[in-house]
C-alpha cells in the first residue's frame, strides 16, 4: 500500500510561500484503480512527481508498504516498483525503444517486449528499433511509455493523462492495458469519463487540496458537470 501523509508542496515566490499542494492524506491499495481528476493547475502532476520521487515534498511523508520512502530518489523508488508515465513524455537521445524496454523489463525477452508494444497498439516490428527521439509523435511516445510501464510490471503505476496518446487507438484497448495491471495499485490522472468510471475510487483535487473522494457514481455529478473538473467531450456528459 502507498500512503501519503500530510503532503504539502510549495515554492517561494517574492519571498512568500506559494502552496501547490496542501496537506494531502491519501492511501492506495493493491488491486485497485484510482482516478485523480480536477482542474488544470490543481496539482495532479505535482502529486505524481512527489510519489515518483522526482520532487521532494515541502512537508509530509510518503510510505510504501509502511516503509518511509520520502528520502528515496527516483531510481530507488523505481527499484521498489514505482512507475510513472509522464504527462509529457520524455525522449532519450541515442536510445532505441528496445534499449529502454530492456532496461525496465526483468525478462529481457524480445518476444515479450513485442507483446507489450502490440498491446498498446504499436506494430512491434516497426517500433522496436526506432529511436526514442523527437521523430516520434506525442501519441507514439505516450504509448511507448505505457508499454514500458507494462514491461516493468511494478507495484505502483502512475499514469498522467494517458488518454492524450490514444488518438489513433481506442479507449477499449487502453482499458484492456489497465486490466492487465490489476494486481498493482494504479493511479490514473485523467479527465475522461470512460477512465474515471472504470476506477474503484475517484479523487478530485482543487487548488492543491483533496476536494472530494468516492466512487464514480457518487461523484458523477461533480466530475461531469463541474466547470472545473469537467470531462472532455460534451456529448459524453450525462
Ligand atoms: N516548479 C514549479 N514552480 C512553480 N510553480 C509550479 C511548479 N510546478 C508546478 N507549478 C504550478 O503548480 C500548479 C500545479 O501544477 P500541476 O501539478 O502541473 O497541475 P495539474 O497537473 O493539476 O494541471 C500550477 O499552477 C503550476 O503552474
Ligand atoms: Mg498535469
Amino acid at each position: 500500500m502507498l500512503r501519503l501523509e500530510n503532503i504539502s508542496y510549495y515554492t517561494i515566490e517574492n519571498g512568500e510561500k506559494k502552496y501547490i499542494l496542501r496537506d494531502i492524506n491519501l492511501s492506495f491499495d493493491y488491486g485497485k484503480f484510482y482516478a485523480i481528476t480536477g482542474p488544470n493547475g490543481s496539482g495532479k502532476t505535482t502529486l505524481a512527481k512527489i510519489i515518483m520521487g522526482i520532487i521532494k515534498p515541502s512537508a509530509g511523508r510518503v510510505f510504501l508498504d509502511d516503509i518511509d520512502i520520502t528520502e528515496k530518489d527516483v531510481d530507488q523508488r523505481a527499484n521498489l516498483g514505482v512507475s510513472y508515465a509522464f504527462q509529457t513524455p520524455v525522449t532519450f537521445k541515442g536510445l532505441k525503444v528496445s534499449d529502454l524496454m530492456n532496461i525496465v523489463c526483468k525478462e529481457k525477452n524480445i518476444a515479450k517486449l513485442c507483446e507489450y508494444l502490440s498491446s498498446v497498439g504499436l506494430c512491434a516490428r516497426e517500433y522496436i528499433n526506432r529511436k526514442v527521439d523527437k521523430n516520434l509523435s506525442g501519441g507514439e511516445l505516450k504509448r511507448i511509455e505505457l508499454a514500458m510501464v507494462l514491461a516493468k510490471n511494478g507495484k505502483i503505476n502512475i499514469f498522467d493523462e494517458p488518454e492524450a496518446g490514444i488518438d489513433l487507438w481506442s479507449f477499449e484497448k487502453l482499458t484492456q492495458v489497465f486490466s492487465s495491471l490489476s494486481s498493482a495499485s494504479n493511479i490514473i490522472i485523467s479527465h475522461q469519463k470512460k477512465i474515471l468510471e472504470i476506477c474503484d475510487k475517484v479523487i478530485i483535487l482543487k487548488n492543491g487540496k483533496v476536494d472530494k473522494q468516492g466512487n464514480f457514481c457518487d461523484l458523477k455529478h461533480e466530475v461531469c458537470n463541474d466547470g472545473c473538473a469537467k470531462l472532455r467531450g460534451d456529448d459524453e456528459r450525462n
